[in-house]
């Protein structure tokens, strides 16, 4: 029986992945912070519940690090706020994306890097976002940016064991997290057809794994531009992000 282990499995792209994965026979462990929105959640899916806080270090090892070998680690927990005033910069909302995003990643990876079958996949949930620079998005797009080096990075230093790593890029998909964002959020998916692209670009490993394909090609496009000209265009739009 192929193990998952999937942070982030209470709700939106997280939950999902935990459904269909134990649907599909595999060994779903299923990380969250509170037990009783995780039982609710993942009411009538055959999995293991995984309780930690990522951004307290000490717990996240602890708990983790009790872990059985896996074949598949998707750490894809996160957070999104947006800057609303780059004037007057908001340092402490800065430092609570990066906490979440990348120093909780990071937690996670500490304790579980060391207990991925030889053959088996690290799989870290970045965005789409870090295509091009996005408004509002500074804090957000900077954590997700670091998860790219860092899944590129770790490749590198994986290969030897033969540990393949995936950085994963969703466009907009129908989640708790979006659902708070007030601006038109174009090409959104749902979980499950988020799920499923992830679940194949995993299957293939594949290193980067973006969608939907329109959007992410938009993006790839409008990257393209000269600055000037995406400086001048983003002045005229609603301000929006993924
Ligand atoms: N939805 C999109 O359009 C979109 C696009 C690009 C990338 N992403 C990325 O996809 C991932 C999943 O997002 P989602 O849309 O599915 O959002 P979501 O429904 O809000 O799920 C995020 C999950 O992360 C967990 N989490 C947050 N902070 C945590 C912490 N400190 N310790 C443990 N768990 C923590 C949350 O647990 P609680 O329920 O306890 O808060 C929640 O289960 C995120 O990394 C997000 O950045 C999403």
């Amino acid at each position: 029986m192929r193990s998952v282990l999937i942070t982030g499995a209470g709700s939106g792209i997280g939950l999902q992945l935990a459904r269909d994965y134990a649907a599909d026979g595999w060994r779903v462990v299923a990380c969250g912070r509170d037990r009783s929105r995780l039982e609710q959640a993942l009411e009538g899916v055959e999995a293991e519940l995984c309780l930690f806080d990522m951004e307290n270090r000490e717990q996240t090892v602890r708990v983790l690090g009790a872990q059985a070998e896996l074949d598949l680690v998707i750490l894809n927990a996160g957070s999104c706020e947006y800057i609303d005033d780059a004037l007057h910069f908001d340092a402490a909302l800065f430092e609570r994306v990066i906490r979440t995003n990348l120093i909780g990643t990071a937690n996670c990876m500490a304790p579980l890097l060391a207990r991925i079958k030889r053959g088996g996949r690290l799989a870290l949930v970045g965005s789409s976002v870090t295509w091009l620079p996005l408004p509002r998005a500074e804090a957000y797009g900077a954590s997700k940016a670091g998860l790219d080096y860092l899944a590129r990075s770790l490749a590198l230093d994986l290969s030897h064991r033969r540990i393949g790593v995936s950085l994963v890029r969703p466009g907009f998909v129908d989640t708790p997290l979006t659902r708070k964002n007030d601006f038109p959020m174009p090409g959104r998916i749902s979980v499950q057809q988020a799920s499923h692209a992830i679940r194949r670009g995993l299957s293939r490993g594949r290193a980067e794994i973006g969608f939907p394909f329109g959007f992410v090609l938009a993006l790839r496009l409008l990257s393209w531009l000269p600055r000037g000209l995406w400086l001048w265009l983003t002045r005229r739009t609603p301000r929006s992000t993924t």
